[in-house]
Formats: structure tokens, C-alpha cells, sequence
């Protein structure tokens, strides 16, 4: 009888990287850049050195496919401890096994349909306030009005602020605060990590006088939600799970900057799209309020956002995973021990799944192929309730769409020439030139 050989599996590609500091630098100065090109030159999986460690990179919706499969990889003690250390070790990206799924049930109370509908209102209120101010300006720069804008939602949602007026000193402090992620962990008074510590030490202060606050008068807003959350089996979020949480969804809006900034930049770029956009919202939504069922009378605009995601990724990486058991992807092995991470830009621009990756294409989503949905991963991949999946994805859905929704029923807007490529060295990416605009009230 013949013999049948089994291919010899292969050891993970990778280039070279200098002794000790590996590809950190090169990394952070330019993530996006750095994982493009180790895809072109290496595959759908290989391997990086950052932050001291060796670390899987996987490409592609088979191989993100593989990275979420919890029976190979684990969330607990895989981050980087800066990361950690920044976002609290107890918080939810770092948890597995029962804890997680205990945590992140509690967690998706917070953004249930009926709780995003009463977020709307507020949403609203400020969208409004700021379009208003554009539509007086001459040229500005959007970018940094998208961040206090996006910053005084967050505000108002989670710590109970006042949605008619920002408080910069929050915004700042975290933008500090997570913009150490991506730097190299020196805690001294002068450098960006040692600022972002202190800037987390703030913003923890003021969440727990909003706790208190709220114990004191209740509200209607998604810090009194994480408070009256309650899972199947009648349990709740401790009060110093709801702070280190709310410290998080603070810090998840930052990506949600850019996911405004580069959906508005895709349709004052394509006008084909923007006027097909406003014509829906003209028939559908001319007014009233936004709500979720409303929203989904709106297909093209669902077609629009989750394209302006793909085109133009905010988010390079997910949360770090390490390997618990060895694998092999496509005959490559996968050695127990190494961090990993699922590489999300590289994997929404894979030109093995998408045609003409970079050009934004919202009707691409008509008859898109399982493989197609499975890469769309802004988000993360996997379920909500069962994997590490963007607890804020549904807010961050609405909050793309009510602004779409507002800008059109009422404004235009044209860029004067500049850079519009996305910017580098930061860990969520926005317009490099602030994306000058001209708007102005139909
Ligand atoms: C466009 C905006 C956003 C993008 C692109 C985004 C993207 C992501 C990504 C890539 C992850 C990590 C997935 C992983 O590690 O596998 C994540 C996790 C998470 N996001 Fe978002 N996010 C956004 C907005 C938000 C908002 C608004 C919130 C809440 C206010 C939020 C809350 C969370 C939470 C709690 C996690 C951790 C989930 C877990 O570990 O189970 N995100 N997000």
C-alpha cells in the first residue's frame, strides 16, 4: 500500500527586525502602512515583533476566521500591559470564559434598540448644534470640530454632561489618554505615556463623581442603563465595573471620529452617491425624529456607511490574542505562546475578496458574497454576545447614520484641494490634511 506523506507544515514568514526594538518603531510610525505591506510581501499570515513580542498577524476573513476561534487563541493576559494598564486589566477586551460572557451580556443591555432610540435624542441635539455653526464658518477644518463634536456625544451619553455646551478639558484628556496606546510604555512626567496615565487618572476621577450623580437623581442616558442593566439570571454591574467601562466607551468614540470624518470625506467626494443618498432620505426621513426602525426603511444609506468603513479602515489591529494551542493556517504553522492579532485594514482592502478594494462602491453590498460579509470587519468579527465583537457597534451605526441623515436633509458641503489620505502614526486613523470643507445650509 502506498504511503501517504503529510506536507511538512511551514514556519511563520516574517522579515527582519533589529534586536530588542523589533518592528515597534516601524509599526507605530505607521501601522497601516506596515501590516499593507507585510501582507503584499509575506501572505495572509505571519509574523511581527512589537511591544518585545512575537505576534501572529492574520489576514483575510478565513484566516480572522481562524483568530476568533476560542479554542486556539485566549484574550486573557495577551495585550500589551500598557494597553491594559491604560484601559483597566478588568476591562472587558481582556476577559474570557464566563467572566466575559457575563460581562458583555450586561454590557449589550446598555445598547439594546430601545436604549439607542432615547441616545438618538440626544445625538440629535448636538449634531444639530454643530451643523449650525459649520453653515456660518468659512472653510474649516472638520476634523477637529468632529472630535469635540463626537467627544461632547460621548459626554452627554455616558457621564451625564450637558449637551449644549463641550467641556474641552474631557476631550483632550482623552485623546491623551488613548493616544498612549500606540506609543512605546516610558512612564515620565514628559512623555506621551506618562501624560496618558495622568489623563486616565482624571477622567477615572470625574466617571466616579457622574456615578455618584446619577445614585443621586436618576437619568435617562446609557450610564443610568449600565446601572439598571440586568442579565438573564438577575445579576448586575458593580459600580467599579460600570466606571471602567464607562472609561472605555469613552475611548471608543475616538474611532468614531473617523468613521464621521471619512463618510462625510467619501460623499462630498462622490456626488453621484451623496445626491442618491439625500433623494432617500428626502422620501424616507425628511423629518421627525431618527430612530432605529426608521433607519432601516433606508437601505442605501446602510449601503453607504458600511462602505465608507471598508474603503477607508479606522482601525488597523484588534485587541491582542494569545495562541493557547498550536494551529496552521494554509499549511503555515501557528506555535502555541505567540500574541496575535486579526489585522482588520488589511482584511477589509484584501483584493483576493474585494474587487478594486480602495474605490468606495456602496451598491458593492447588493449581491455580495458570504466570503465578502464574512472580511467586513470594522467591528471585529464573530458574534456580540459569544466574541470579543465591538460591544458599541449598533451606537456607532446610528451615530453614522443620524449624522448622514442630518447633514443631508439640510446641508452641502465641497473640499478645496488637499491631502486626503488617512494620517499614520495614530492608533485610529482620520483625513491627514483635518479635511478642510465648505458648507453651507440648502
Ligand atoms: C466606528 C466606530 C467604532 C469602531 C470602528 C470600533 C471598532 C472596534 C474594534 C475593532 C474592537 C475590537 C474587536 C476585537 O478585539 O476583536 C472593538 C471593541 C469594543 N468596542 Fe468598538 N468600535 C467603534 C465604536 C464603539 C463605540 C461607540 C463603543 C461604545 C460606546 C464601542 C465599544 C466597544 C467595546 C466595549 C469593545 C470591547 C468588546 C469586547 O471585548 O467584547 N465601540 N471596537
Amino acid at each position: 500500500m502506498a504511503e501517504t506523506t503529510i506536507p511538512a507544515l511551514r514556519e511563520l514568514p516574517s522579515l527582519f527586525a533589529p534586536p530588542l526594538i523589533g518592528d515597534s518603531l516601524a509599526f507605530l510610525g505607521d501601522p497601516a502602512g506596515f501590516l499593507a505591506d507585510r501582507t503584499a510581501r509575506l501572505g495572509h499570515v505571519f509574523r511581527m515583533n512589537v511591544f518585545f513580542d512575537d505576534v501572529v498577524c492574520f489576514v483575510g476573513p478565513e484566516a480572522f476566521k481562524l483568530f476568533l476561534d476560542e479554542k486556539y487563541f485566549t484574550r486573557a493576559s495577551a495585550s500589551p500591559p500598557h494597553i491594559a494598564e491604560i484601559l483597566h486589566p478588568d476591562a472587558v477586551p481582556f476577559l474570557e470564559g464566563d467572566a466575559f460572557k457575563r460581562r458583555k451580556e450586561l454590557l449589550m443591555e446598555i445598547f439594546k434598540e430601545s436604549a439607542l432610540d432615547g441616545y438618538a435624542r440626544i445625538l440629535e441635539r448636538i449634531m444639530t448644534r454643530y451643523a449650525k455653526k459649520w453653515a456660518a464658518s468659512e472653510t474649516f477644518a472638520w476634523v477637529p470640530d468632529l472630535t469635540a463634536m463626537a467627544m461632547g456625544v460621548a459626554g452627554s451619553l455616558f457621564i451625564g454632561a450637558d449637551p449644549d455646551s463641550d467641556d474641552k478639558r474631557i476631550a483632550d484628556a482623552f485623546q491623551t489618554a488613548f493616544g498612549g496606546m500606540l506609543t512605546l510604555p516610558v512612564n515620565l512626567p514628559f512623555t506621551p505615556y506618562g501624560r496618558a496615565l495622568k489623563a486616565r487618572d482624571f477622567l477615572r476621577g470625574r466617571i466616579r463623581e457622574a456615578l455618584k450623580a446619577h445614585q443621586a437623581a436618576p437619568k435617562d442616558d446609557a450610564m443610568a442603563q449600565a446601572m439598571s442593566a440586568r442579565s438573564k439570571n438577575g445579576e448586575k454591574l458593580s459600580e467599579n465595573e460600570i466606571c471602567i467601562e464607562t472609561f472605555h466607551f469613552f475611548g471608543a468614540y475616538v474611532p468614531v471620529i473617523g468613521g464621521l470624518a471619512f463618510l462625510a470625506m467619501c460623499l462630498g467626494q462622490n456626488r453621484a452617491v451623496l445626491d442618491k443618498l439625500r433623494a432617500e432620505v428626502r422620501e424616507k426621513l425628511a423629518s421627525g425624529p431618527v430612530t432605529m426602525a426608521r433607519l432601516r426603511e433606508l437601505p442605501y444609506l446602510d449601503r453607504v456607511c458600511k462602505e465608507s468603513r471598508r474603503a477607508r479602515p479606522v482601525l488597523p489591529i484588534t485587541f491582542f490574542a494569545k495562541v493557547k494551542e498550536e494551529c496552521s493556517f494554509e499549511g503555515v504553522r501557528v506555535p502555541k505562546g505567540l500574541k496575535a492579532v486579526g489585522c482588520i485594514g488589511p482584511t477589509l482592502q484584501d483584493k483576493d475578496t474585494y474587487a478594486g478594494p480602495a474605490q468606495f462602491d456602496p451598491d458593492r453590498w447588493i449581491a455580495a458574497s458570504e466570503k465578502q460579509h464574512s472580511a467586513w470587519v470594522p467591528h471585529g468579527g464573530g458574534g456580540h454576545l459569544t466574541a470579543h465583537r465591538c460591544a458599541g457597534e449598533q451606537l456607532a451605526n446610528l451615530m453614522l447614520k443620524t449624522f448622514a441623515v442630518l447633514m443631508l436633509r439640510e446641508y452641502d458641503w465641497t473640499f478645496p484641494e488637499q491631502d486626503f489620505s488617512a494620517t499614520k502614526g495614530q492608533l485610529f486613523a482620520t483625513p491627514k490634511g483635518g479635511l478642510q470643507v465648505k458648507l453651507r445650509k440648502l
